[in-house]
């Protein structure tokens, strides 16, 4: 096998060397292209691009399959536990007992916020958006935890990366709490992550909130499912922050402001949406005609990389059924969401381009029978893909090829020209 390629531009040919990855398509290296040739390779939307080297997370869309560390998320979802995840995806291995019990009590005795912190809530609007929120008071972190953002020191790399995935539900359920208008719940430390993020958004000081142990996994699950998903659009958000030496806090800030777009995490929020607006099942062939008719697109289906079932879809339609069996809901959106599936994937539209359901498509309905409102299905996304975006951030600190990204263009504007004084224009 080839251990390079050969491009010709006009009589001249260039030697591009291919690189091998444990699993998956090989990469053509053109990092020396530009400087051989003068000529740039042109991928908007990175469909074709590699943007770094990782060894945390693999997708083979095709085939449906998502690894962590090389674990498929199917069997993580159903044995192990989110905070075990999070130090699979930061460290590369699952823990050994005594690392489970030191890393998760460094996550619960960091959950805490600054006493201060709580003010800098007051300053928005009841009606904000909490992913507005969410943006803001994460890029806050930074104001008060001034301590751990030397990028270029490991240890505080750690520490900023443990603060981030402990204080996110506080900050989550602060969020929530807020636009609801009920005061604050302090986390406890007797409580696992998920029970402590549960009590922290629905506990009230009028009465005692009793943990619902279907809830809780449920909770623990959604988590696992969204931890990380390799180089999409937050995730390179975070990463290209990250190469200017920005500190953590802001890095992860903006991975939130970017996974609020509606083709990203805030599809979530908008598949719910959507089935609210079809309603009955009477309205799906009407409604599937305008996806048909690029009216509009079926939220919750398609992905750039799967081109078949999202393995992540199936888990969260399974903890879809438990969470309404338990809360004993007869949920009429679920009847809806059924059927849709169904029509969807039936009709030559959606398998001739290859649309499946995605993550989005079951969680909506999941989170409303919890109890959160469709503006915090995002949010909820946020808090458990930060230790995938800090995995990442951490990983492309750790490697020494580092660079700050920098893309280049195909320039299509005017070429060089005087300037025109204003009377002679026009
Ligand atoms: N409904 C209807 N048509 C669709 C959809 C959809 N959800 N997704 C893609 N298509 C069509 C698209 O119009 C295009 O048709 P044509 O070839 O006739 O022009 C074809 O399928 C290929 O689509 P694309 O836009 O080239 O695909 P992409 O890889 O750029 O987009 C996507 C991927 C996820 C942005 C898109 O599928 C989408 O907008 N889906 C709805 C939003 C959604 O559910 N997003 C959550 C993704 S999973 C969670 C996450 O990663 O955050």
């Amino acid at each position: 096998m080839t251990d390079k390629a050969t491009l010709t531009i006009g009589d001249k040919s260039y030697d591009l060397p291919i690189l091998k990855g444990s699993t998956g398509p090989d990469v053509v290296d053109v990092r020396k292209f530009y400087g051989d040739s003068d000529h740039f390779t042109f991928d908007p939307g990175f469909t074709s691009t590699a943007s770094c080297e990782s060894k945390i997370t693999y997708i083979d869309g095709d085939a449906g399959i998502l690894l962590h560390r090389g674990y498929p998320i199917d069997q993580l979802a159903e044995k192990s536990s989110f905070l075990e995840v999070c130090h699979l995806l930061l460290n590369g291995e699952l823990p050994t007992a005594e690392e489970a019990t030191k890393f998760e009590h460094n996550i619960t005795y960091h959950t805490m916020l600054h006493a201060q912190f709580d003010s800098f809530f007051q300053g928005f609007r009841r009606d904000a958006h909490p992913m507005a929120i969410m943006t803001g008071a994460v890029g806050a972190l930074s104001a008060f935890y001034a301590d751990s953002l030397n990028v270029d020191d490991p240890k505080q790399r750690e520490i900023s990366a443990h603060r981030l995935i402990a204080k996110m539900p506080t900050i989550a359920a602060r969020a929530f709490q807020y636009s609801v208008g009920r005061p604050f719940v302090t986390p406890r430390n007797e409580l696992s992550y998920s029970e402590n993020f549960l009590r922290m958004c629905f506990s009230v000081p009028a009465e005692d909130w009793v943990p619902n142990p279907v809830l809780t996994r449920a909770m623990d699950r959604i988590f696992i499912l969204h931890a990380d998903h390799e180089q999409n659009a937050s995730t390179s958000t975070v990463r290209l922050a990250g190469s200017s030496g920005a500190h953590p806090f802001a890095c992860i800030a903006a991975g939130i402001a970017c996974l609020w777009g509606p083709s990203h995490g805030g599809a979530n929020q908008e598949a719910l949406e959507m089935l609210e607006e079809i309603g009955t099942v009477e309205n799906i062939p009407a409604y599937v005609q305008g996806v048909k008719d690029k009216k509009y697109k079926l939220m919750g289906f398609g992905h750039r990389v799967y081109k078949n079932f999202d393995p992540r879809a199936k888990v969260m339609q399974k903890t879809c059924y438990e969470v309404l069996e338990q809360l004993g809901i007869n949920d009429p959106l679920l009847q809806v969401a059924m059927e849709l599936e169904k029509v969807a994937l039936s009709d030559p539209y959606f398998i001739e381009r290859k649309l499946y359901p995605n993550i989005d498509f079951y969680s909506g309905i999941t989170l409303r029978a919890m109890g959160f409102p469709t503006n915090m299905f995002t949010v909820l996304f946020a808090l458990a893909r930060t230790v995938g975006w800090i995995s990442q951030w951490k990983e492309m600190f750790e490697d020494p090829a580092r660079k700050i990204g920098r893309p280049r263009q195909l320039y299509t504007g005017a070429t060089q020209r005087d300037y025109t004084p204003l009377e002679k224009r026009g």
